[in-house]
């Protein structure tokens, strides 16, 4: 586990206080595209389906999911942050998890749904889509500016690239910043033949999409 980077979320979430953050907007925006949270399996017992909130940070994004019927792991490689998020009482989050989600990724086609929210490492896109069941849906949303980092921010259209194996479902990119006509060009193209939405006036894009059966 990677000590500074640990060391540097613990540090942010020592004082975060105790409110459950909104869900993320990618999440919100697009939860008509969520399965139904129960299903009923072939001796006829319903169970619930499985989801994923991913460098969870204070898990907006697993609360949401929680409410909404799903039996919901959230993970963050934050130790401190996964402690607040147990201590909430009452609390409907199946398991909350220190997990290194880099060293450790989740397992082949264990989620319905999983949930990505301000957290990038390329290297894992891979082994999200692995580890989404048949007909799971992904929602990801992350920075396209703002920070200072460049590692951490997506290129334009970059996140259709990075899934592509999935089937797109919503895709939303703010405007290149101002007068960057050929970046521009390069989105109005991704977005072409795809559910069009209005490009999102923040600093994020994001992408609701659907592993095929
Ligand atoms: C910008 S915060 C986003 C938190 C939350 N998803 C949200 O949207 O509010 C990034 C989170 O990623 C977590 N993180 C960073 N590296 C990680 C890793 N390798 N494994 C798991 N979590 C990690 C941090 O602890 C932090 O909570």
């Amino acid at each position: 586990m990677s000590e500074p980077v640990v060391s540097k979320w613990n540090a942010r979430y020592a004082h975060s206080g105790d409110s459950i953050p909104a869900p993320s907007e990618v999440l919100s925006r697009g939860a008509r595209w969520l399965p139904d949270a129960q299903v009923s399996s072939s001796d006829g017992v319903a169970r619930q389906r499985y989801a994923l909130d991913l460098a969870c940070g204070l898990g907006g994004n697993a609360h949401f999911l929680a409410k909404a019927g799903f039996s919901v792991c959230a993970w963050d490689i934050s130790d401190v942050v996964i402690e607040q998020i147990r201590a909430r009482k009452p609390n409907s989050i199946e398991s909350a998890s220190v997990r290194d989600v880099v060293a450790c990724p989740p397992e082949t086609r264990s989620f319905d749904v999983i949930v990505v929210s301000r957290f990038l490492d390329r290297a894992l896109c891979p082994f999200i889509v692995d580890a989404l069941k048949p007909d799971g849906i992904l929602f990801y949303q992350t920075f396209v500016r703002g920070l200072k980092n460049k590692n951490f921010m997506l290129e334009p259209n970059e996140l259709l690239t990075l899934f592509r194996p999935l089937h797109v479902l919503e895709y939303r990119e703010p405007e290149p910043e101002h007068g960057d006509a050929n970046k521009r060009g390069a989105i109005a193209r991704a977005v072409q033949g795809m559910v069009k939405h209005p490009v999102s006036a923040s600093s994020e894009a994001s992408l609701i999409a659907r592993r095929s059966s």
